[in-house]
């Protein structure tokens, strides 16, 4: 494992895991990339650079044709020097042009791996984790300098890179495009695959194959968005849950980003993706440097399966932070959907008393409890308890709840203001916008200006003073719209771009501050549900609302789609009531449980108004997934049929140590004349062991229930669901 330089050849072979990537200093200092794939032995892959393909290819040395910068594969490539295709960065220079060169310099390869300044990434814990390139390029007209940073992890096939821009010139510099990755490939025979949706219809699968031309997934929302996740895959032709080859990418970023593949002339693809340059520049002044967020990358030889579970241990151990981090997260039961604006104190200890009652260890107090917030027109930006709602403040209510055996939670929206708010009628110009023209509003509010530090100190006053006030410990952190008029009255003219950039660091130094003071609290993201599902949250706040989508069946598509890069405890996941609040879909209470007992679980309905038959159900629920939930949270995931591809939908949850399993089937509509056996194959359980089906007197071999299957029982109707345990019968 680890990083090795091939001085003869000039070569770096980076093993993470299983696999290898390779790439050269060839000629002037260029950096061709030669593979990445599986692991193989070789350090020198020479052979692989292409020369002499006659195509009216541009070269730097007349004398010499048979290179050109547009025919090699390439790890950070410019523009307007010979490479015709997508350039990882573009900077403008003092005399107004466009072009730079950027050739070998330095490197050095050290253990472990370093924190990326102002940046959410992942980490280690010990040097013995990783190993990191770091090979500095330089530009000698203009003094540009890139440091490209490689980690290599020891146990994952994943490999973290970024780029650090640094202007050790004379003049100013200005980047247009500083992308944190960019990978050539020889061949396009892949198919593209990324995550798209909508509000209520987050991270659907779409997978398409790779043509001449581009193909680009994009955010301009100023958020990771619901519309595209900071992810995209390149897959073999074939490639399915378990076999073939997968190039996945995933970008610790929360605001706008590009993912793209150039498909050129020689049918070869190139991959980038980074911060968006759209409507973006920074300004580098001499000694200033701008870093990039980092991009993992990760390779499967097994399918998405693979992929997957190399995510997911990779965010779950090396991403994610906190006390909570490998932490089991509690059942909690909120009240949005259950009253919204609509409750009283007394209301809330209602819904408390019977969840205590039925095992539920979480109440989260949601919107409308601060300023006068009773509907979505005021009061963001005013975190001072609603007397009117709440007579006896928030502590009172907090002592309560605790007193009738549930923690507390409350939620906050801390990047929004309201028109309507003291704040803004003290501070109109703290949002973001733009002199002169309408401040465009979504939801009735707008976005605070977090490029501006007195801001930024506010949010931090204000949510750390009501977090000491009671006894927290959970927050729902909300943020409810995207960015428009994307401008700054703190920034200078010259800097108005940088806008959408700097509130995302902005918006990373206030969680960073917030959650390292409140180390005991659970933070849960949220962004008009999965608005923000990405990386760089995860980073800040281990856990994630899935969806404002608490329907069950859309629910099996938005949690496959999202387990493809994240892990089932960082989804949070409830029971609703029906008919549902988003669809008025009919479902069972038994399906909505399954669904919501593959994440982070809890309830979003008034349990008051439930019989005492659903109230029995609820607590049998609430007993099961206490039994499951390590599993759940903390074994392996194995998606088994995906309902994007059928009526039905399955996955199970292995523990660490194969000795215990659950798995949830759930099947859509009734269709007439189904199969004469209806079987699930189980995956990733032990061949030798026997396992029993806990409440039954059945038990299977490990390698029968996974070639030969499982029975999946005679289920009547529409939206139907089973649930099997199974334990290893030692
Ligand atoms: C959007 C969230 O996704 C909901 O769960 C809820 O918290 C509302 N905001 C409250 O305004």
């Amino acid at each position: 494992m680890g990083i090795i330089f091939n001085q003869q050849n000039k070569t770096f072979h980076l093993q993470a895991g299983n696999t290898s990537y390779i790439f050269q200093i060839y000629r002037e200092g260029y950096l061709t990339h030669l593979y990445w794939g599986h692991k193989i032995r070789s350090n020198d892959l020479s052979r692989l650079i292409p020369y002499g393909r006659k195509s009216l290819a541009p070269t730097p040395d007349d004398s010499d044709e048979g290179f050109s910068p547009d025919t090699i594969l390439q790890e950070y490539p410019a523009f307007g020097n010979g490479d015709f295709r997508t350039p990882a960065y573009q900077i403008q220079l003092e005399n107004g042009s466009t072009i730079t060169d950027l050739r070998y310099k330095s490197h050095k390869i050290t253990k472990g791996k370093k924190a990326l300044k102002g940046l959410p990434a992942t980490y280690v814990e010990s040097d013995t984790e990783a190993e990191t390139l770091e090979i500095v390029l330089y530009d000698e007209v203009c003094g540009l300098e890139a440091h490209l940073t490689y980690t290599a992890f020891e146990k994952y096939n994943a490999i973290a890179r970024s780029v650090r821009l640094i202007n050790s010139g004379k003049q100013q510099l200005k980047v247009l495009r500083a992308l944190s990755a960019s990978v050539d490939f020889f061949s396009s025979d892949y198919d593209f695959l990324h995550l798209p949706g909508s509000w209520a219809r987050e991270r659907h699968i779409e997978r398409k194959a790779l043509a001449v031309g581009t193909q680009a997934i994009e955010s301009r929302r100023g958020a990771s968005s619901h519309q595209q996740n900071p992810f995209a895959a390149l897959l073999s032709r074939g490639a399915n849950e378990k076999e073939g080859e997968v190039f996945a990418f995933s970008l610790v970023y929360s605001g706008n980003f590009i993912a793209q593949v150039e498909v050129d002339q020689f049918k070869s693809a190139r991959f980038s993706m980074g911060v968006n340059p759209f409507d973006f520049s920074w300004i580098l002044e001499p000694s200033e440097s701008f870093q990039t967020p980092e991009l993992i990358m990760v390779y499967s030889n097994n399918g998405l399966g693979e992929m997957s579970k190399t995510f997911h241990r990779l965010y779950r151990n090396n991403l994610c932070r906190g006390s909570y981090k490998l932490r089991t997260r509690p059942i909690l039961i909120n009240n949005w959907e259950a009253t919204y604006f609509d409750f009283t104190a007394e209301k809330l200890e209602n819904i408390a008393e019977t969840a205590a009652e039925l095992g539920i260890e979480l109440f989260v107090l949601d919107d409308g409890w601060f300023g006068k917030r009773n509907d979505d027109n005021s009061s963001l930006g005013d975190w001072f308890v609603n007397e009117e709602k709440l007579p006896m403040g928030l502590e009172d209510l907090a002592n309560r709840i605790n007193k009738q055996g549930l923690e507390f939670g409350l939620w906050f929206e801390p990047e929004m203001i309201s028109e309507n708010s003291d704040l803004y009628r003290v501070h109109p110009d703290w949002c973001i916008h733009v002199p002169n023209r309408n401040r465009t509003k979504s939801r009735h509010q707008l976005i605070l200006d977090l490029t501006n530090e007195e801001v930024r100190k506010y949010i931090v006053q204000t949510v750390s003073k009501v977090l000491r006030s009671a006894p927290i410990k959970y927050v729902k952190w909300d943020m409810n719209r995207h960015m428009t008029e994307a401008g700054s009255a703190y920034l200078p003219k010259e800097r108005q771009r940088e806008t959408a950039h700097r509130y995302i660091l902005g918006l990373y130094e206030i969680m960073d501050q917030i959650t390292s003071a409140f180390p005991e609290i659970l933070f849960e993201s949220c962004s008009g549900g999965g608005g923000r599902f990405d990386p760089g949250i995860l980073y800040y706040m281990p856990q994630t609302w899935t969806s404002d989508n608490t329907d069950a069946i859309e629910r099996l598509f938005i949690q496959y789609g999202t387990s493809l890069v994240y892990a089932p405890i960082t989804m949070g996941a409830h029971v609703s009531a029906v008919p549902n609040h988003q669809l008025d879909r009919i479902t069972d209470l038994s399906i909505r449980g399954h669904a919501a007992m593959s994440g982070s679980f809890g309830y979003e309905l008034d349990l008051t108004k439930f019989t005492s038959e659903e109230k029995a159900a609820v607590k049998r629920q609430i007993e099961q997934y206490k039994e499951i939930r390590e599993i759940v949270q903390f074994g392996e995931l194995y998606r088994l049929k995906s309902p994007f591809e059928g009526n039905e939908a399955a996955w199970m949850f292995v523990s660490e140590d194969k000795k215990e399993s659950v798995v949830f089937y759930f099947r859509i509509l009734a269709k007439p004349n189904p199969p004469l056996m209806s079987i699930l194959k189980l995956n990733g359980l032990d061949e030798d062991k026997n396992y029993e089906i806990v409440g039954t007197d059945k038990v299977y071999g490990g390698d029968e229930l996974m070639y030969a299957g499982i029975n999946i029982p005679d289920l009547k109707g529409d939206y139907v669901s089973v649930c099997w345990r199974l334990r290893d019968r030692e």
